[in-house]
């Protein structure tokens, strides 16, 4: 692009004022890169900025740019000094503070500074500081394209990771799905802030599906383990009763079997489990329990797979709980569950039970 092309390029945007500044510093961060450094201080001086100014901008485009991108019809301040200061936040910070709804046109500077964490090295708020793993707002929804398959957010994957992954880990999720956990990882700069961190993450699934099928493998764990050592190993198994045909139709799908069949496969699977682990090796469940509010039978799938792994061999090392978020979307149909299940006395189940354990 000439230099002329380039100023009419880096010439301020009309309409949103937030979007265009944050256009504009796009624009010229792009044009840091892409140019010489005497053509741009001559482009920059050309349209009547400072240098200093022409970096705020491009620091604002940069950081501000993807957060905008990733949330439509963002509301952010308009003031340059603000969103220099918002654009001064750690990334997670900044996303976080945007789904709670604390970024607002009418803020200021100092409200911006506000949301600095406290810690000078602070640990991202997707992360949970207690064994409560509700979240109000995800950071990673469903990745399905088909929005009826069950997935576990994204946001529980990373608490996992986080309390019970160690550096150099091989890391298999066997029931992927949609390949979540992989999600998460390659988006680890979010939550994460140690480069030297690594881990080797193994997906696979007996119907690979999603935006990353081609990274997952195709494994029926009842016959097979994807790999020959997982270090720590995440899974998230469908419950019978309540998934049925939801991912296919074949028998060795754990959705379609009978509980007794279910049972004798998580038997299987916690066998394969502990084949592929060394002593010390970990290994997280996630499972809620399951009432029929018309009969009253009962499924405390959590305690089922509390036996089978003490059967196996495992420790339980540790339980955290996450609400499925049932309640989520109030309207007649839940009401009338709601109402049902209280007269029935039969609860409704909220609450997943995210149990690690420890081979022996
Ligand atoms: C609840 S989903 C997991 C969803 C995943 N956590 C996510 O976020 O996308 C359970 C998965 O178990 C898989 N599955 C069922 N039976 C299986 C078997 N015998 N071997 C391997 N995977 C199986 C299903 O295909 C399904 O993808």
């Amino acid at each position: 692009m000439s230099s002329r092309k380039w100023s009419r390029y880096l010439s301020p945007r009309k309409g949103n004022a937030a979007l265009a500044i944050i256009e504009w510093g796009r624009r010229i961060s792009q044009a840091q890169q892409e140019v010489s450094p005497d053509e741009y201080i001559k482009i920059i001086t050309g349209i009547g900025l400072t240098a200093r100014d022409a970096g705020t901008l491009a620091l604002i485009g940069r950081k501000l740019g993807p957060l905008a991108d990733a949330i439509p019809g963002i509301t952010l301040p308009f003031r340059t000094r603000t969103l220099l200061a918002l654009s001064e936040l750690p990334a997670p910070t900044l996303r976080r503070a945007a789904l709670d709804g604390h970024l607002k046109p009418s803020m200021t500077e100092a409200d911006a500074k506000s949301l600095r964490p406290i810690s000078s090295k602070p640990l991202p708020p997707v992360i949970k500081p207690t064994d409560n793993w509700s979240f109000s707002k995800l950071w990673w929804p469903t990745i399905n394209d088909q929005s009826d398959y069950g997935y576990i957010p994204g946001d529980l994957y990373v608490n996992c990771l986080w309390y019970y992954a160690r550096d150099g880990d091989t890391v298999t999720d066997p029931m992927a799905g949609s390949g979540m956990l992989l999600r998460v990882w390659k988006e680890k700069n979010l939550w994460l802030d140690n480069d030297a961190f690594n881990l080797n993450i193994i997906l696979s699934d007996l119907i690979p599906r999603g935006p990353y099928q081609k990274h997952i493998q195709q494994c029926d764990l009842l016959s097979s383990f994807p790999v020959t050592k997982a270090d720590y190993i995440i899974v998230d198994p469908p419950y019978c009763g309540l998934c049925k045909g939801q991912y296919s139709e074949m028998a060795v799908d754990l959705a379609n079997m009978e509980p007794s069949e279910w049972r004798k496969a998580m038997q299987t699977i916690a066998r394969r489990f502990r084949a592929a682990q060394g002593k010390g090796g970990r290994c997280t469940i996630i499972v809620p329990n399951n009432r029929e509010i018309n009969t009253g039978h009962r499924l405390l799938f959590p305690e089922i797979v509390r036996q089978i792994w003490y059967q196996n061999d495992y420790q339980l090392y540790d339980i955290a709980y996450a609400s499925r978020r049932p309640q989520q979307k109030q309207g007649y149909r839940m009401a009338v569950l709601n109402n049902r299940a209280k007269r029935n006395r039969v609860p409704l189940t909220d609450i997943s039970e995210i149990l690690t354990f420890v081979a022996c």
